[in-house]
């Protein structure tokens, strides 16, 4: 035999010099749920070891973060049933503690990176993320309701907005109303190709964010679809993204390497609710190694061409990567 691959596998210092991909800290962007509840923090069933954090709780989850090496965090609002109406308007009141706890997180801890969720569902009595008119989710009734949206977690201190709504030419219209009020510096993560998805189950029992009627499907992707994420990816270029994202990850790893295939853009993979859940539970019952399965699934995605990870293994992925250093 003249060739044998093994010799470049034959001790751990020729490994890693030949190692092709790396997972850091700095990749990840950790996911948080947040209430304005007197609790400060509440289990999340289908979420194992994830909770749903008031200020107090926020601060802590965050300090313990940022002391694992992590940065950038992306924030999603619990918002109470009362507060719901068909077109948003809690995402822009001057009273939603969202845009409270931008604020104040921003002058608590100057060094960190705050992404945002620009989608109506959290606040709307319908559960979708656009505006529903006679069971329709209407696309153009949409896009001002994201603006103003978008515009209020800018002006409260936000450094990326991430819509994740699916509406046609949200991210112009984003663009266009941000740079109106000279907020040219905030930057866009478009959810670029984001399925209609069965993983986002438990993040709908954390956020209790759930359709009333209908599904998704209208404005989020047919799974069986890859074509259709270039042309998305091609309109959020041109309309000004400066992230493209695929969500869910896991199951879409061809996207993610076809959309870095094709784009100069940073591309960011969700690793979402679902893929953490089925992990955890297996991990919970001893029937796989969480210090490995977890770096494993992650590596997964940046090999596939994720420039960055949102995932809610962030944090326990950070605290490995430290204690192994
Ligand atoms: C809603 C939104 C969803 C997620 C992020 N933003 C759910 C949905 O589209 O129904 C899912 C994230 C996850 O499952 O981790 N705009």
């Amino acid at each position: 035999m003249l060739i044998r691959p093994r010799r470049n596998r034959k001790n751990p210092a020729i490994r890693a010099m030949i190692e092709e991909t790396t997972l850091r800290p700095a990749n990840l962007i950790y996911p948080l749920f947040i209430t304005n509840s007197n609790i400060q923090k509440e289990a999340i069933s289908s979420l194992p070891d994830l909770y749903r954090l008031n200020f107090e709780g926020l601060c802590i989850e965050i300090e313990e973060a940022v002391e694992a090496g992590l940065r950038t965090f992306v924030l999603f609002p619990v918002i109470e049933e009362s507060k719901k109406d068909k077109i948003a308007s809690h995402s822009y009141a001057e009273d939603n503690f969202y845009l409270t706890y931008i604020r104040d997180l921003k002058e608590r801890f100057p060094g960190i990176v705050l992404m945002s969720d620009v989608a109506m569902d959290p606040y709307s009595s319908d559960g979708h993320d656009g505006y529903v008119e006679n069971g329709e989710i209407l696309n153009d009734k949409t896009l001002p309701i994201l603006g103003k949206m978008a515009v209020a977690q800018a002006q409260a201190g936000i450094d990326i907005i991430g819509p994740s709504d699916m509406m046609d030419g949200r991210v112009r219209f984003i663009r266009e109303e941000l740079d109106k009020v000279e907020l040219e510096h905030v930057s866009i993560m478009s959810y670029t190709a984001k399925y209609a998805s069965a993983y986002y189950g438990p993040f709908r029992d954390a956020l209790d964010s759930a359709p009333k009627a209908g599904d998704k499907k209208t404005y989020q992707m047919n799974p069986a679809n890859k074509q259709e994420a270039l042309r998305e990816a091609d309109l959020d270029e041109v309309e000004g993204a400066d992230f493209l994202m695929v969500k869910p990850a896991l199951c879409y790893l061809d996207v993610i390497a076809l959309l870095k295939e094709n784009s100069n853009l940073p591309i960011a993979a969700y690793n979402v609710s679902g893929e953490y859940a089925m992990l955890k539970a297996a991990c919970q019952n001893g029937w796989l190694d969480y210090d490995k399965a977890m770096p494993e699934m992650l590596l997964s995605m940046r090999r596939a061409g994720a420039d960055s990870i949102l995932t809610y293994f962030a944090k326990d992925f950070a605290k490995l990567y430290k204690s192994l250093l």
